[in-house]
């Protein structure tokens, strides 16, 4: 029998799941490897929220389940961190930030609008948007513009497109806008009827101010967050979305289709998780120190013009001067030193070929380990 090829449209891969693959035929050789390609902590979720899913693993049937408590748990979170008042339930809780954006775009959008994007930008916010028929609009953010989204950018897209997704701070450079920045593109995207959704997955990772959230600045923002960053929760797969009040029933359709409920053991730990500041703050500390050692152990590496990001755990990096084919520098990076990037490709598919990203939410042995393998071997490489 013969197999139809897939009808749908079909979105590039990531390849910094190839770069995973490889990763792990080294792990499983019983070669050493440091994971710095994929956006999660190497530490695993507070010690309290495994202790709560351990609780919940003894005592709980885990049936389908929302907590309610969770989600007014969030609420408060959101008057302490922001001094935003919600209603609970404006608050959805989802699979992660992933199934949050599918939702959303989904939900909010109609095969032919436009959506911005900044490039480079996280790969999925392209990827859904094709999947789903959506025009999506890359507005070039480079170096030169400090990876920051500016009104000015904005203002002379023409026609103006339905919806923005915004992250601040952003994956894969780490940038953030401040508070006036922000105010100005909220501003700007009100005056022009366009559908802001903020991607707020990384805030409370940040080296400087603290990031302002689209909710303080228009109380009907829609806002996407997880608990895969801060709270140390990638495999758990639980995030949350902010919606209008006149939203929140209907897009909670669109979510029971997609996945029912969150993982209820998920929720259980997140809600421990959220009640340990000390220990999620001791993590950023770790990122804040990985940070500056990585930006000055790659600068006396050579390699020229790292920006320091304001947030988040990645160095986005130009190695223009050693590559234009970032996802070959990555295959042979892991393989020959175990040392495991993200290739720019994932995030731009313009000027990313000659970048990589990569992540410092690891160890600080694990950064010094990884600066020692990198200064023994770039001498070494020749682009071929
Ligand atoms: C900017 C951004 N948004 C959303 C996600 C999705 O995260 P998750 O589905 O784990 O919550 C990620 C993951 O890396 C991300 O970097």
């Amino acid at each position: 029998m013969t197999i139809a090829p897939l009808r749908g449209p079909t979105v590039p891969v990531f390849n910094a799941g190839e770069i995973g693959r490889r990763a792990a035929a080294r792990h499983r050789r019983g070669l050493p490897v440091i994971g710095m390609h994929f956006g999660q902590p190497s530490a695993g979720a507070p010690a309290a929220a495994i202790a709560a899913a351990h609780r919940a693993l003894d005592t709980d049937a885990l049936g389908y389940w929302e907590s309610e408590v969770l989600r007014e748990r969030l609420a408060q979170h959101y008057l302490d961190e922001y001094g935003v008042t919600l209603p609970p339930n404006r608050i959805l809780l989802t699979a992660g930030a992933s199934a949050a954006l599918v939702a959303c775009l989904a939900a909010m959008f109609r095969p032919g609008d436009s959506v911005a994007v900044l490039r480079p930008g996280y790969p999925a916010y392209r990827n859904t948007l094709r999947a789903l028929g959506l025009n999506c609009v890359e507005i070039s953010c480079g170096a030169e513009h400090h990876y920051r989204l500016t009104a000015d950018m904005l203002a002379a897209l023409q026609p103006a497109p339905t919806g923005l997704i915004l992250a601040s701070p952003a994956n894969p450079t780490g940038t953030m806008l401040d508070r006036e920045q922000l105010a100005t593109i909220v501003s700007l995207c009100r005056e022009r009827d366009i559908l802001l959704l903020s991607d707020e997955i990384y805030h409370g990772i940040s080296f400087g101010q603290r990031a302002v959230s689209a909710l303080e600045l228009d109380p009907n923002a829609v806002v996407i967050n997880s608990f895969s960053k801060l709270y140390r929760m990638p495999g758990w797969r639980l995030g949350w979305l902010v919606v209008p009040e006149q939203w929140s029933v209907p897009l909670s359709s669109y979510l029971i289709n997609l996945f029912l409920t969150p993982s209820s053991v998920a929720q259980h730990a997140a809600l421990a998780a959220m009640d340990v500041p000390d220990d999620l703050q001791s993590y950023v500390e770790i990122y804040r120190h990985n940070r500056t050692r990585l930006a000055a152990g790659l600068k006396s590496l050579g390699i020229p013009g790292i920006q320091l990001p304001d947030g988040a755990f990645y160095l986005y990096a130009d190695l223009t001067h050693l590559t234009q084919d970032s996802l070959q520098f990555c295959r042979r990076t892991v393989d020959e030193t175990g040392v495991a990037l993200a290739p720019g490709i994932d995030f731009d598919t313009v000027d990313g070929p000659r970048h990589v990203r990569l992540s410092f939410a690891v160890s600080e042995m694990e950064i010094e380990r990884a600066l020692e393998l990198l200064a023994a071997w770039l001498p070494t490489y020749r682009d071929r």
